[in-house]
């Protein structure tokens, strides 16, 4: 997954909008984006509105955090509408996936759905514990888990801290140990690696060139909270036609079959000849 946008699930101009955006993944809300006395209205509205929705993005739905008391009441709603899975934030480590995780078995049963349908995108840096912890979440995989995302907002809520963002957009160190912490683990995990919101949903540049730098660093996709992010966020993290080109011909650069070749002037080796057929085999 590419693009997956935040859609509040209590908001009908934006489900009504959803489906046209052209992401892989619309993640419909029911935590932060809804206030805690719509959440029931939320649930219903979603339900309904997941009976007749007919789009070709993946349906994931973001339930609320374990410590609020409102995850069994969202499972309970929600898992009979078939949605490819579930995103749970705030997370404190594996045994909330755990936990979840047989929470799912219930709702499932109880829904009539297959047992294991129901895949997991984990926010796991939302609590400093979970930040960590880290480390622990390659030891305790859990097959439900697809991939996991991070965000700052609210660890730096959670620390009682200021902007997590430095005058210059940068993340302030702790965010950027947080940000590596969980592609790390995700790489670790072999699942999805997902980066977080872009903020200044007004600013394309700003997002196409943060959107760029993610795929860099390693990430497989990105979240959007504005259908204008959608585009550029697909594009972003998908290779360039100089980068496919460039990619054909390190892969010619090896058919002699030497391990270390010279292009352009630089060394090449077995990691630029893996890197350059994880690329086109991603086209
Ligand atoms: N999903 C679907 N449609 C969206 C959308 C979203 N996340 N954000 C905006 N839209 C729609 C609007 O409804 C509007 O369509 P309409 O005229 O048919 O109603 C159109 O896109 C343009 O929206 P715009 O006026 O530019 O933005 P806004 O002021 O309505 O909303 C935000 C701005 C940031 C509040 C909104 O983008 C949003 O709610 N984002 C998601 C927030 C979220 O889920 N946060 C939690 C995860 S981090
Ligand atoms: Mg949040």
């Amino acid at each position: 997954m590419k693009s997956l946008l935040f859609v509040p699930a209590d908001n009908e101009r934006k489900l009504a909008k959803a489906q046209s955006c052209g992401a892989d993944a619309l993640v419909f809300d029911l935590e932060d984006s809804v206030l805690p006395a719509r959440k029931p209205l939320a649930r219903q509205m979603l339900v309904e509105y997941l009976k007749t929705y007919s789009g070709s993005s993946q349906v994931w739905i973001r339930v609320n955090d374990l410590a609020c008391g409102e995850t069994l009441a969202d499972l309970a709603a929600v898992i009979g509408s078939a949605p490819v899975g579930i995103v749970l934030p705030k997370i404190f480590g594996p045994e909330c996936l755990e936990r979840v995780s047989h929470y799912l078995d219930m709702a499932e049963t109880s829904a009539g759905r297959p047992l294991g349908s129901t895949t997991i995108l984990a926010v796991c840096t939302e609590t400093p514990a979970a930040v960590l912890r880290m480390g622990e979440m390659p030891k305790k995989p859990i097959p439900r888990l697809r991939g996991m995302l991070w965000g700052g907002e609210d660890l730096s809520s959670a620390m009682g801290a200021g902007d997590p963002r430095a005058p210059d957009g940068s993340w302030r160190p702790v965010y950027e140990y947080a940000r590596s912490q969980c592609l790390l683990a995700c790489h670790a995990l072999g699942v999805e690696a997902i980066d977080t919101v872009y903020v200044d949903f007004k600013n394309p540049e700003g997002c196409r060139a943060n959107s760029t730098a993610a795929r860099y660093d390693g990430f497989t996709g990105k979240v959007a909270i504005h259908p204008d992010q959608v585009p550029i966020i697909n594009a972003a993290f998908s290779p360039s036609e100089d980068e496919i080109a460039f990619a054909r011909r390190v892969l010619e650069a090896f058919e002699g079959g030497a391990g270390a070749v010279s292009l352009d002037g630089k060394m090449l080796d077995v990691p630029h000849l893996k890197a350059a057929r994880r690329l086109l085999a991603g086209v």
